[in-house]
């Protein structure tokens, strides 16, 4: 016994910035952002808080799963870090939505609703849980540093849910971790006001090796999908749709050609949204199930690489009622 996904919802800033917007202070274009990566927009944070955001999102997939907060056993919340560093953003989430269950944030960058998935299995398959609420929540914007055009260009903001209740439904998962701490890093606050601190603060800005990264995100995403089918007994060509990590277009077509997969099958958003970090995977699956994209039966090939440096794929059948 394991899960099937039983509710989704989402909740993105407002405020909507084109790559023409950055041109205007940065020395960049629309033709190089989307010619080498696909994002022609993304969503920013302004006024709105994204605990909000998350909790908007987390009440939309338990309306949608028909269940309420007192129901849930579990909250996790993949994030890199909340409004407040503590309370967990999951906490946060579990108190405004009525819960009372053990809750707690996971970082695993990109990939974190990939681990909170396979965290919600090994709960529900040890019956230690059934109904699991996993929210997805990044501010990006709040990370990168807007002088560097070689990495504010690619993020976005925004969060989202998914509720996973026992039953039939995931069929495989894979995660691994590739450790390096240098081709993505992201450095905390050093020592504040500490007067027996003498560690020098690192610059608060995301630094990243874009051609090593996605040299790793290439490789990872092609092993990750050939595994997870391994596992499961299918091949890629029994997947119905592909959810890749949304970060750059041509790693997405590169990493499916070895698989000679149909392009029609690879869902996107990132032309809209850029890469919200964990965000994008639970973005993705819930604007395309609100499409009714999704037919019950339909097998969900949920793949992401990101810092660490983490990737995995969770592989699951689809047993939602289609919208629509
Ligand atoms: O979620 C995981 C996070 N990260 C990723 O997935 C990133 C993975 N990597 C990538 O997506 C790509 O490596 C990038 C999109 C980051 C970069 O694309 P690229 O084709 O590898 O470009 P590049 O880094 O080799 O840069 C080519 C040129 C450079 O100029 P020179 O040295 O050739 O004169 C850059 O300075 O493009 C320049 N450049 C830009 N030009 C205009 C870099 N950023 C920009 C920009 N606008 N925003």
């Amino acid at each position: 016994m394991s899960f099937y996904i039983a509710g989704t919802g989402s909740a993105l800033p407002e405020k909507v910035i084109s790559n023409d917007d950055l041109a205007q202070f940065l020395d960049t274009s629309d033709e190089w952002i989307y010619t080498r990566t696909g994002i022609r927009r993304r969503h920013v944070l302004t006024h709105e808080r994204l605990d909000d955001l998350a909790i908007q999102s987390a009440k939309t997939a338990l309306e949608d799963a028909k269940i309420t907060g007192e129901e849930l056993d579990l909250i996790l919340c993949a994030t890199m870090r909340g409004d407040t560093y503590t309370p967990s953003l999951a906490c946060v989430i579990g108190e405004a939505v009525g819960a009372h269950a053990p809750a707690f944030d996971v970082n695993a960058a990109c990939v974190g609703v990939l681990y909170c998935m396979e965290v919600a299995d090994a709960f529900i398959s040890s019956k230690k849980a059934k109904n699991v609420l996993i929210v997805a929540a990044e501010a990006m914007s709040k990370l990168v540093d807007w002088t560097d055009r070689a990495t504010c260009v690619l993020f976005g903001d925004g969060t989202g849910a998914m509720v996973v209740r026992a039953g039939e439904g995931r069929l495989s998962g894979v995660l691994s971790t590739n450790p390096d701490s240098k081709v993505i890093r992201m450095p905390n606050i050093e020592g504040l006001n500490s007067p027996y601190n003498c560690v020098e603060q690192e610059k608060l800005a995301i630094y990243m090796d874009g051609g090593e990264v996605y040299k790793f995100a290439v490789n990872a995403m092609g092993k990750n999908i050939e595994q997870v089918c391994e596992r499961a007994g299918l091949t890629p060509a029994d997947v119905d749709w592909y959810l890749p990590h949304q970060a750059n277009v041509r790693i997405i077509d590169a990493s499916l050609k070895k698989f000679h997969i149909d392009k029609s099958k690879a869902l996107l958003n990132i032309s809209e949204c850029g890469n919200m970090s964990a965000t994008s995977l639970m973005v993705l699956l819930d604007e395309y199930a609100k499409k009714g994209t999704f037919r019950p039966g339909d097998k969900l090939l949920l793949v992401a690489f990101g810092a660490g440096l983490t990737s995995g794929a969770v592989l699951v059948e689809w047993k939602k009622a289609s919208v629509g």
